[in-house]
């Protein structure tokens, strides 16, 4: 029993870390994507609604690019084990586009976290005849700032 001791401390320490860390995904902060796109996410309500901005380094369009808001949900439901799934919409405020993201929140053994993403980029196009080149498909991994 006493030669087990200090075996079972190192075990729930090591159990105790790995179930801060997981606990530690959280969305709420400034973000940087692989593209040098920059978000900002506010804090997550009870709900896990959320809103914020997102300045993207790059645009499908010949405009000035303006940071523009978006809105968002984060899974909060009974099964939430830690590493939530979300997604957000960011409304352009310098375009006729629209994009949803979606994605989940991971922490790695570091205790780094990252939010990996796909998206969908909706542009507006002229008639219905356009509407098969109207839609882009994407992933894009943000670490925080
Ligand atoms: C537009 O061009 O009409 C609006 C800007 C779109 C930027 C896209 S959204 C997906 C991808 N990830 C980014 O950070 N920026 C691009």
């Amino acid at each position: 029993m006493v030669q087990a001791t200090p075996f079972l401390l190192v075990l729930f320490l090591a159990l105790g870390a790995h179930g801060l860390s997981a606990e530690k995904c959280s969305l709420t902060g400034h973000w940087i994507n692989d593209l040098g796109s920059n978000m900002t996410i506010e804090t997550v309500n009870a709900d896990g609604g959320f809103a914020g901005s997102y300045h993207t380094a790059v645009t499908a369009t010949s405009n000035e690019i303006k940071v523009s808001p978006l809105q968002g949900s984060q899974q909060k439901g009974p099964n939430q084990k830690g590493q939530p799934t979300f997604g957000f919409t960011v409304n352009w405020s310098f375009s006729d586009s629209i994009t949803v993201f979606t994605g989940q929140c991971f922490v790695d053994d570091d205790g780094k976290e990252s939010l990996r993403t796909m998206w969908l980029l909706r542009s507006r196009v002229e008639n219905v005849r356009s509407d098969w080149k109207a839609t882009r498909v994407g992933t894009n991994i943000f670490t925080r700032l």
